[in-house]
């Protein structure tokens, strides 16, 4: 077989043999395929697409490039999550002690930040002592033991899209679904749960600007994940507006915090029952949505699901006594608070500039070996539609250095006002799989 020939083909439109596509990916594994000869195929993709079965292959082949995990070992279904990422998002925290509490085993696998506020592994290591890297025995005996654990990757998972992310990123060829469908669902194939549940964002803090586009992604990683024996659903969710009230990563435990208590946002916490509702469905533990829903009401009320968050942090060696008392968290030197300058009704609420703005403060990294400041970030107090009068609060903010002029003026340049009412938009837009 000859890479030449295989690139021939995608550039003529022709679909790939299941063999073609393991060559490939097998080349680019052991580095017998040069980069530039990979460049040209995946050009060739972006521009003539594959179909669903080449998809799956593409993800099956890249799974199987590098460890995969085995968690047969742990009792019962494994449930997994994954979101595109947003501004603001710190579902898998709540989420995880919410479903974890109503007998879910969450063994998840997630990333750092790179761009605005940082990834879930960041928001955690903001509580002292946590460790996001336990071996994988350690990980697979705490999810058997409580039912939860947030690790970062363990071995080497899926080496193949480390390579062709990294020249995705310098070829102009990361904007593809079936490049895009596969890179994510070969790593959530790979992390060994039985079903996974896809938070697919959509709006203009988030990878798919459209709902029509997160529809699109949505419907090939299912694919991707039914063809391959997972369980999978997905929700097309608004981020058109930061997720919740917070941005930044010891604000956003608070608030995941708060939230398994039954004190979040109202935005978020519909996020994370609609979630916690599906999951327990794929998982089996309902019949209905609406007995689900039951599960995850009286896991928050009783307590139980803040119990589970506290043995997940007491588990991976973090420090309790910062979520018993969250005056504990990290704190900023300064805080700021932003009053509007105009009246009127919250029209849009520019999420990645927020997000952006955040990351100047230090919550986020400009590169890989930037360091995190835990306390920095947003408030927010206001959400689209909102009336507000000159004056009133629509954020604090958290920072240790003083505020320059252009960040301020960026700051007020991520709201528009309308003199009109303006609707809402709900968070959960869609549910499908
Ligand atoms: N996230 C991924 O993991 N892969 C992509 O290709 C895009 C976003």
């Amino acid at each position: 077989m000859r890479i030449l020939d295989i690139i021939e083909k995608k550039k003529n439109k022709i679909a790939l043999s299941d063999e073609e596509i393991q060559f490939w990916i097998d080349g680019v594994t052991d580095g017998t395929i040069p980069d530039y000869q990979t460049s040209s195929l995946l050009m060739a993709i972006v521009l003539n697409g594959m179909d669903e079965h080449e998809t799956a292959k593409l993800a099956e082949a890249m799974m199987n490039s590098g460890d995969v995990i085995d968690l047969s070992c742990i009792d019962g279904i494994k449930s997994d999550k994954h979101s595109t990422g947003g501004v603001g998002d710190k579902t898998s925290i709540a989420l995880g002690a919410m479903v974890a509490a109503c007998g879910l085993k969450v063994a998840k696998m997630s990333g750092r930040g790179l761009g605005h506020t940082g990834g879930t592994l960041d928001k955690l290591e903001s509580i002292e002592g946590f460790n996001c890297f336990l071996s994988e025995e350690e990980f697979k005996k705490q999810v058997d033991e409580i039912g939860l654990s947030i690790i970062g990757q363990t071995g080497e998972l899926v080496p193949a899209d480390k390579k062709l992310y990294a020249l995705r990123d310098v070829t102009s060829t990361v904007n593809s679904i079936p490049l895009i469908a596969s890179s994510i669902m070969s790593k959530k194939l790979a992390s060994g749960s039985n079903t996974i549940l896809l938070d697919v964002k959509y709006g203009e803090g988030a990878f798919m600007k459209t709902i029509e586009d997160a529809k699109e992604l949505a419907n090939a990683m299912i694919s991707i994940g039914n063809k391959l024996g997972r369980n999978t659903m997905a929700m097309i969710t608004d981020m058109n507006q930061p997720l919740g009230n917070t941005i930044g990563n010891a604000l956003e435990v608070q608030e995941a915090i708060e939230t398994v208590k039954g004190n979040g946002p109202k935005d978020f916490t519909e996020l994370c029952m609609c979630a916690g509702e599906i999951m327990i469905m794929q998982a089996k533990l309902a019949e209905s949505k609406e007995e689900a829903r039951k599960m995850l009401e009286e896991a928050i009320s009783s307590g139980k699901a803040y119990e589970k968050l506290l043995e997940m942090v007491k588990a991976q060696g973090g420090n309790v006594e910062q979520i018993k008392n969250t005056d504990l968290l990290p704190k900023s030197k300064f805080i700021t608070e932003m009053k509007s300058k105009e009246n009127g009704y919250i029209g849009n609420i520019h999420s990645m500039q927020l997000g952006i703005l955040a990351m100047y403060l230090g919550a986020g990294r400009q590169t890989k070996e930037d360091s995190i400041n835990y306390a920095v970030g947003l408030k927010m107090n206001v959400k689209k539609g909102n009336q507000v009068k000159e004056g009133d609060l629509l954020c604090t903010v958290y920072h240790d250095e003083e505020l320059s002029q252009d960040w301020i003026n960026k700051f007020y340049d991520t709201f528009t006002y309308s003199q009109e009412k303006v609707n809402s938009i709900p968070i959960v837009e869609d549910i499908l799989g």
